[in-house]
């Protein structure tokens, strides 16, 4: 028989070593070929090896900066200790996890915690994923209003599971998934009129809103969100922030809604909560609205999962709160956002396709548009017909091979950059970003030039990648008649 036992296992970290270089092949084999494609193709196979607070080392031992903190989930950093010493605890304490038939001790801890910081809240429904919270809140309030319908903003992002993908704005992601959840209904962000006009009905269970879209940074006006929470009292439809981005001290406050004196019905928090490393997420409510779901013992399981609640994904978000508080990371965040907001927006009158720099605390959005000089206006615009929101490729792309930032669009067809990094980023950090951002946006105002010579490449892999799309529908559509 096969010696199963401990010792004769390779350690995860001795087994990442010798397999990592083959990685992209893996993932080729089994896994998404399309993203192996992509990061090929801009150069972003650098076989990432290590990282640690604000900090990815490649494998030839080059540090970057990660302003991308795996879609936001980093907020205390990367491999926190406090975050491993509060995971190794649990493993080490051979604790009563996830029995069903109890309570879990973490669970009531971290939930108490939680709501000390949104006191006109009562009750907390865990679960293990962005998409899963807004699965719940949807639930939650079309049973505790009685009616079906839920409103949501153009370019919302809640997630893509069929119930959050029926709250999604952006056609990119609907298509080919349709029909989705039937009653649900669009409107422009920052339109009052259109959410009356929505709410009026009086069959609208909840108006479930990012207090800033983190698809292109999109910022509310001032006064919108304290008058849709208004609007939406009046109308008997429950407010619902989905803070899964924002929340968690990324705006510089516990929650982006403080920024507006919003209390909102429901707080939707994920990403950040457990430090990055256990997924989990949470419903925060109103009690009136959680006991309407668990109104009579026979229904004490009628919403959950298997997993919402178990010890690693508690401990995590205790230890999470933990540092958030003892290394005072919100009032970080809020600072060295302030100071970047400022040193970029500074770099607007320099540079004549940069439009906007906006955002709150740690989630800032660098928007550029389309030039007025001759020169730049021809080549902006080859690119742009031969793929929309392609010049933002040509920032983020030097940002990465020559500063070593790794960032993102925001969004497909985007020409925003957003940065989203730990909020343990400090001085010299802020000074790099300011650097490195002035130097490729410089480059990018120089035509001909190197950047735009990459422009010209990225050019051609989007035409042969459409190319390839279309004989691949047209094989597959053949093959269907
Ligand atoms: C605002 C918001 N809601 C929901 C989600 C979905 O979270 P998850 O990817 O964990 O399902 C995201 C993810 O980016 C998000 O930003």
């Amino acid at each position: 028989m096969t010696d199963l036992s401990l010792q004769s296992m390779p350690g995860i970290a001795a087994m990442f070593a010798e397999r990592e270089p083959d990685r992209y092949d893996m993932h080729s084999r089994h896994l998404n070929e399309q993203m192996v494609r992509v990061l090929r193709t801009i150069g972003y196979d650098v076989r990432f090896s290590r990282g640690t607070g604000q900090y990815l080392f490649d494998a030839a031992g080059s540090r970057y900066l990660d302003l991308l903190s795996g879609f936001g989930v980093f907020g205390v950093g990367r491999n926190h200790p406090a975050l491993r010493d509060a995971l190794k605890n649990v493993l080490d304490s051979e604790l009563p996890n996830l029995v069903q038939l109890d309570v879990s001790t973490l669970a009531g801890i971290l939930a108490e915690r939680l709501l000390a910081y949104v006191p006109y809240l009562d009750k907390v429904f865990f679960a293990s994923s962005g998409a899963e919270a807004v699965e719940s809140a949807i639930k939650f309030s079309r049973t505790a209003t009685g009616r079906p319908g839920l409103v949501f903003c153009d370019h919302a992002y809640h997630g893509l599971t069929n119930g959050a993908l029926s709250l999604n704005g952006d056609a990119v992601f609907r298509d080919g998934f349709e029909p989705l959840l039937p009653d649900c209904i669009r409107i422009p962000f920052n339109d009052l009129a259109a959410l009356e006009r929505a709410l009026s009905s009086r069959k609208v269970a909840a108006f479930i809103v990012e207090p800033i879209q983190g698809k292109g940074v999109n910022m509310p006006a001032d006064g919108y969100l304290q008058a849709a929470a208004e609007l939406c009292r009046r109308h008997g439809t429950l407010f619902v922030a989905d803070e899964i981005q924002t929340g968690m001290g990324r705006t510089g406050r516990f929650l982006a809604v403080e920024h507006w004196n919003v209390e909102p019905d429901m707080v939707l928090l994920s990403k950040a909560l457990s430090g990055g490393h256990v997924p989990v997420s949470a419903v925060l409510m109103r009690r009136p609205i959680f006991e309407k779901m668990f109104d009579r013992m026979d229904r004490a399981v009628v919403h959950g999962s298997t997993f919402a609640k178990n010890d690693l994904a508690m401990a995590a978000g205790i230890a999470t709160l933990d540092v958030l508080e003892r290394e005072r990371l919100i009032e970080n965040a809020a600072r060295m956002g302030e100071w970047l907001l400022r040193e970029l927006t500074a770099l607007i009158p320099h540079y004549e396709m940069m439009r906007d720099v906006r955002g709150k605390g740690l989630m800032i959005g660098i928007e550029f548009g389309a030039p007025d000089s001759f020169a730049l206006k021809a080549s902006w615009s080859v690119l742009e017909t031969a793929n929309k929101g392609l010049f933002c490729q040509l920032i983020t792309i030097p940002l990465f091979k020559e500063h070593k930032i790794l960032c993102q669009v925001a969004g497909h067809g985007s020409h925003t950059i957003k940065l989203l990094p730990a909020f343990v980023i400090n001085d010299k950090d802020c000074d790099w970003i300011a650097r490195a951002f002035d130097e490729v946006i410089a480059g990018s105002h120089r035509v001909p030039g190197a950047i735009w010579s990459l422009g010209k490449t990225l050019i051609g892999h989007a035409t042969r990648s459409r190319n390839r799309a279309k004989a691949l529908v047209s094989q597959d559509t053949s093959a269907n008649t």
